[in-house]
């Protein structure tokens, strides 16, 4: 168990991360050793086999675009083969693979790096510097994730923490975190929504607030939309321009498509306040031993133009958030905005015109989430006490049944942490072993979803069909990563059990990486200057269902009932309602 010591929140950006920590009960961010708020997600390895992180990292990036990594998290927890990563992997300047088991690799030199592996060398970059500025040594950490974020993303977010040298008390949700950040009226019972578009993922959060108690209703997302799509867009357009005027495809020129990937992104940013903006490039390829220089305007129109599918997007999250909330538009109090991509007029436009009214854009849009974080930290730690959360699953739980369809065990949204049994049993005689795939999403098709692992019990002893009971209980903790766990009805003993992961660093492989990364020197300037057991819930209780047929022979199951809590993990409606009381004395946090 973590100590009780200093303890930071960590908002692990795409673009941009941020630290904040409590000070004297209120989150203040804590500046890089550069002087900044935040601190880019860009990690180098140079020529010299240095390390850059941040700044350092980008300013050169343009001489080293193989070598500089960036919008790492976009690859996290992914596999090489999923169609987003095919799509993205032409676009990012390093190269990347897939590892034996079909995860992602960045490849960097002669050597192939995991994205847990990258993101660890951001979160230790940001580690010392923090370390640097309060003097002190920091081990705790609350980490953020986009709510959309499924259970292997989180799992390599944790892991990549834990490389870091981070004991990770909490992944939370950005969006939540955002909210625990904002200063609302405590008395009033509120409804409101997070809009949070970043540079790679956007969720959509609603949350009801009151009294210190802020309770998730519905979460929804995707988390491949966010500003490296917008930039991408301009992109395509300039080279599709470019190429048609010359004849050259700068694709195929690594530091030219750097160069351009830098003048998109601030073309874009200019355009939130500019009605145009240029986008000049000198010398940027050279045509039968001529330099060829790249120079064109572009309308804050036609960018709007361009962008308008990206825009639009990002409002199916928004109505299934509501919908899954049972909540209209009207029935919320305020619209919070949070991510760089926020400051693009046609996205507020578009977020007035379907909430129906002006987005609240009172918190900073790039620093409320690590803030939400370190008060996170703080209700983990016992320094915050009147304020309790209550976090939902973004996506279902389920396993796969006869015919591939995916059966739902832990629906989304559902408060977490949570657990859900059902029963097993043999549907063969003398059955000694019951295969199952577990997986996460919301298609009633198997397959399009996420396989989280598979696991069988094996050693079951040899006895006619159905006579051999096994409760297996999933459930999903405060991090939103899941467990499944077996129990032998007839004896009580925990039934033995694999679970093959089917993605992710093996343990093996975490204990070496948190082992280099001990060893790692980062290079950087100097510094400047030199509740009650809180976030738990209800236990949801789910109707026994009639018995699922296994796509294996080999499984079966009889019945599913819900599991009783087992521990004081599990708050109950009137935990929640005294804390509701509790609280009613107090004002604020
Ligand atoms: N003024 C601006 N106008 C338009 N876009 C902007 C502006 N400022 C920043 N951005 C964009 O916002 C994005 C970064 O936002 P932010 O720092 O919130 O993302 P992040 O937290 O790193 O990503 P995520 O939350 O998706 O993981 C980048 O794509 C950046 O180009
Ligand atoms: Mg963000």
């Amino acid at each position: 168990m973590a100590d009780k010591g200093l303890a930071v929140g960590i908002d692990l950006g795409t673009s941009n991360s941020c630290v904040a920590y409590l000070n004297g009960g209120e989150p203040k961010v804590l500046p890089n050793a550069d002087g900044h708020n935040t601190t880019p997600s860009i990690v180098a390895f140079t020529a010299q086999k240095n390390w850059l992180v941040g700044l350092d990292a980008k300013h050169q990036a343009i001489t080293n675009p193989k070598g500089t990594v960036a919008s790492i998290k976009r690859f996290i927890g992914r596999k090489s083969v999923d169609e987003d990563v095919q799509r993205d992997k032409s676009l990012v300047s390093y190269d990347i693979e897939g590892s034996e088991n079909g995860d992602i690799r960045v490849h960097l030199e002669d050597q192939l790096k995991s994205p847990e592996e990258i993101s660890a060398i951001i979160l230790q970059k940001i580690k010392q510097d923090v370390e640097a500025r309060l003097g002190d040594k920091v081990t705790n950490a609350v980490i953020t994730v986009p709510a959309y974020f499924n259970d292997s993303q989180r799992q390599a977010t944790k892991d990549a923490g834990k490389i870091a040298g981070f004991e990770v008390l909490r992944i939370i949700n950005e969006p939540t975190a955002a909210a625990l950040a904002y200063d609302f009226d405590t008395k009033k019972n509120q409804k409101i929504a997070v809009y949070d578009l970043g540079g790679g993922t956007l969720d959509v959060t609603i949350l009801e607030l009151l009294n210190g108690l802020y309770r998730v209703l519905s979460t929804c997302g995707d988390t491949h939309l966010g500003g490296d799509d917008f930039d991408q867009t301009i992109m395509q357009w300039v080279l599709e321009k470019f190429s048609a005027e010359q004849g050259i495809d700068l694709r195929k020129e690594p530091v030219a498509l750097q160069r351009l990937r830098e003048a998109a992104e601030k073309a874009k940013c200019d355009l939130s306040t500019e009605a145009k903006a240029d986008i000049n490039l000198p010398f940027i390829t050279k045509k039968e031993g001529t330099p060829l220089n790249l120079a064109y305007s572009l309308t804050r129109a036609e960018y709007e133009e361009m962008v308008n599918s990206l825009v639009e997007r990002s409002l199916e999250p928004c109505k299934k958030a509501l919908k899954d909330a049972n909540l209209s538009p009207n029935d919320l109090t305020d619209i919070i905005l949070v991510g760089g991509m926020t400051r693009m007029p046609k996205v507020r436009e578009t977020v007035k015109r379907f909430f129906g009214k002006e987005p609240n854009t009172k918190i900073n849009p790039d620093e409320s989430v690590a803030m939400g974080a370190a008060i996170q930290a703080g209700i983990i730690n016992g320094n915050v006490r009147n304020a309790l959360l209550l976090d939902v699953t973004p996506l279902s739980l389920g396993v796969e049944t006869l015919g591939g369809t995916f059966s739902a065990i832990i629906p989304r949204n559902t408060t977490v942490p949570t657990k859900m049994s059902k029963l097993y049993s043999t549907v063969k005689d003398m059955q000694t072993s019951v295969n199952v795939k577990v997986l996460q999403g919301e298609s009633k098709i198997a397959n399009n979803n996420k396989t989280l692992g598979f696991f069988s019990f094996i050693g079951l002893p040899a006895a006619p069909a159905g006579t051999v009971q096994i409760e297996v209980t999933f459930s999903i903790d405060s991090n939103g990563i899941v467990n499944v766990t077996a129990k032998n009805v007839a004896t009580g003993q925990i039934q033995q059990m694999k679970v093959s992961a089917t993605s992710g660093l093996s343990k093996d492989e975490l204990d070496k990486l948190v082992q280099a990364a001990k060893g790692r020197v980062i290079s950087a300037a100097p510094p400047e200057e030199k509740k009650p057991k809180a976030e738990e819930q209800t236990k949801k209780t789910q109707a026994p269902s009639a018995p699922l047929p296994f796509a294996s022979s080999l499984s079966a199951s009889s019945s599913e009932s819900p599991t009783e809590p087992a521990d004081s993990e599990f708050l109950t409606g009137d935990m929640i309602n005294s804390f509701l009381k509790d609280s009613d004395e107090h004002t604020g946090r």
